[in-house]
């Protein structure tokens, strides 16, 4: 039986933030100097699978890795082969990352060996240039051999491109085609006002409508039902035959249909991405070896799953939330 919010909502879906930290400072995500937490505060990779475990165990039969960027945490894959027994035993659906790709081609074989079928990998850009001026420094290249691994391993692959204004609005048709042409789906993000940063987001903000409007003079759309469990809304893409999602928080949110919590690294469950709540699950899983104390701890903290959240993009720059979106996953 999966658990039940008070207004109706099953949660079935658990993402997980293995790390605050990343290999890259997108510029819409981070600051050039973030302070990531002291390794101390983390919890152990076998406090993770125990807390996974536990949600499993609720009912939770999706589960995703992000950060951060999760394969940048050391012997991450310890904690993916020790999930993926949940799928060989049938109680999770899917287990599945959303990365930067950097690290992917060292990874992408294990990855599939440990039972993922699916990842997601944030990419804004297709050109090398653009790609380091987001990201600050990152390597396209490496990227580009990261897809190729992870397709060549067998993995599905949905591209994730966060819309800018004046950074790559403009390119999101070869984006289109490229995703299109290799077989992936690609997902266009509406940008959040969570933490501190750089740029003026408001400069940034592209709603989502504008960007479709636009599309559809190149290309002809075709709403389908299709659906990952995730918050984005698929067209079908006639010229290509590939699908498009819409991940649109700001401006037609789809809070109503929340099926997610997020755990943090170090242990603490945010019933909301928008909202400050959370519930300290570090404590109790340090006190007591009892899964009923957990299990209590969890029914609790659902039962505090708000309505949904209330981003706006400020006039004046301020973030909705103060953390940043690296440190609950997105
Ligand atoms: P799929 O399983 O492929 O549907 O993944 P997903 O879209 O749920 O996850 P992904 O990590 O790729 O997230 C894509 C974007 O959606 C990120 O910017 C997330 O922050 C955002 N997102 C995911 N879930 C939520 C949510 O519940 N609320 C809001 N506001 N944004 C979300
Ligand atoms: N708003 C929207 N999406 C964001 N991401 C990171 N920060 C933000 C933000 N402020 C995206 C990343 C990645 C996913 C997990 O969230 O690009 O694809
Ligand atoms: Fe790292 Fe992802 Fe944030 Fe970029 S969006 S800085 S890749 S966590």
């Amino acid at each position: 039986m999966p658990m039940i919010d008070t207004f109706g909502r099953a949660v079935t879906d658990l993402r997980v933030s293995v790390t605050g930290r990343c290999d890259f400072r997108c510029t819409y995500c981070m600051a050039e100097n973030m302070t990531f937490l002291p390794k101390k505060d983390l919890l152990s990779l076998e406090e993770l699978d125990r807390l996974c475990s536990a949600f499993v165990a609720k009912g939770v039969r999706k589960l995703r890795l992000t950060g951060g960027e999760p394969l940048v945490r050391k012997n991450i894959m310890h904690l993916v082969r020790s999930i993926g027994r949940h799928i060989e035993t049938g109680h999770l659906d899917e287990l599945t990352l959303t990365t930067n790709g950097s690290q992917l081609s060292r990874f992408a074989q294990e990855l599939y060996d440990a039972g993922v079928r699916r990842i997601n990998v944030s990419l804004d850009t297709l050109d090398p240039q653009k790609f380091r001026e987001i990201t600050r420094w990152g390597d396209f290249a490496r990227v580009m051999e990261g897809i190729d691994a992870a397709q060549k391993a067998g993995l599905k692959i949905k591209l994730n491109a966060v819309a800018l204004k004046g950074f790559n609005e403009h390119e999101i048709p070869d984006m289109l085609r490229f995703a299109h042409g290799r077989g992936m789906d690609l997902t266009v993000i509406e940008t959040m006002p969570m933490g501190e940063i750089e740029e003026d987001r408001t400069d940034r903000y592209l709603p989502l409508s504008v960007l479709r409007e636009n599309l559809e003079k190149e290309f002809t759309f075709r709403d389908i039902p299709f659906k990952t469990g995730g918050p984005a809304r698929y067209v079908e893409v006639a010229e290509t035959g590939g699908r498009m999602g819409f991940i649109t928080p700001m401006t037609h949110n789809f809070c109503e249909g929340c099926n997610r919590v997020r755990l943090t690294c170090t242990g603490t469950l945010y019933m909301c991405l928008g909202q400050n709540d959370a519930a300290d699950l570090r404590e109790v899983l340090r006190e007591s070896n009892d899964p009923a104390h957990l299990a209590a701890a969890i029914d609790e903290a659902i039962a505090r799953k708000p309505k949904g959240h209330d981003f706006i993009i400020d006039r004046n720059n301020r973030p909705a939330v103060s953390r940043h979106m690296s440190v609950t996953g997105g």
